[in-house]
């Protein structure tokens, strides 16, 4: 009988557009496993509070409200990318303008949101090997995951990137209102946001392996979380 391999967990933490997203999905692709953006469930339930016009003050609301938000995450193997559901309606291009990306990190700093959200990703995790990133998976989410990994770059580095990603998502007759500029502003704010926050704010795992891609390639970087793991999970 061939033997199974074990179930494992890898954490990859870091600020936006450190390379965490692109890491994971080729590293799922490679090890046969699923990765989940922990950041498109928070900007999934961004969007349902902004359309709804939720009060964030009002806790008894957003308890019931919580109740309510349906966040799937599925597999497209044609695309060979995930695909998010909010109540049975996909919004994977959606959740990625810059007035629902700045929200999510208002809204993620909400703990009710934040503890709905981390029981969503245990469960997800509960019966298979996952990969999966955001900013605190390593520290809060799977604090005993098999690996961790904290992806960092320069600002001006992860500022191109952004400016790059918008560019090839949106209709080519948009890409002249996204400015370099306006990118940079809306990263250091998130940055500032998301590593400030009193609950689970980003910082590093104690035990974490810290990789600066700033001047690695997608292959460079992905290369360098295998070397690591190899010796214990096989590819
Ligand atoms: O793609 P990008 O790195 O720009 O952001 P993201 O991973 O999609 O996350 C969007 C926002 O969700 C972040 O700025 C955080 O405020 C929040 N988030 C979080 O608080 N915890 C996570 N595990 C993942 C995201």
């Amino acid at each position: 009988m061939k033997n199974r391999r074990k179930k494992f967990v890898i954490a990859i933490d870091g600020p936006a557009s450190s390379g965490k997203s692109t890491a994971a999905k080729l590293l799922a692709k490679k090890l046969k496993c699923i990765y989940i953006d922990s950041g498109s469930m928070y900007r999934a339930a961004a969007l349902y509070l902004k359309e709804n016009n939720i009060d964030l003050e009002n806790e008894t609301a957003l308890n019931e409200i919580l109740n309510k938000i349906n966040i799937e995450i599925l597999y497209n193997s044609e695309k060979e990318e995930n695909v998010i559901l909010l109540n049975g309606k996909e919004v994977s291009m959606k959740i990625r303008n810059s007035e629902i990306t700045n929200y999510s990190s208002i809204i993620a700093k909400k703990r009710i949101i934040r503890e709905r959200m981390v029981w969503l990703q245990r469960k997800i995790a509960e019966n298979q090997s996952i990969i999966m990133d955001g900013r605190d998976i390593g520290t809060v989410v799977f604090p005993d995951a098999d690996f961790k990994f904290f992806l960092t770059a320069s600002i001006n580095e992860r500022a191109k990137r952004r400016f790059l990603e918008m560019k090839d998502k949106s209709a080519s007759s948009r890409i002249d209102d996204i400015s370099l500029k306006k990118i940079k502003e809306d990263l250091k704010w998130r940055d500032n946001t998301d590593s400030t926050r009193e609950i689970s704010p980003l910082k590093m795992a104690n035990n974490a392996i810290q990789i600066d891609t700033t001047n690695l390639t997608i292959e460079e970087q992905v290369q360098e979380i295998i070397d690591i793991i190899k010796n214990e999970i096989t590819l």
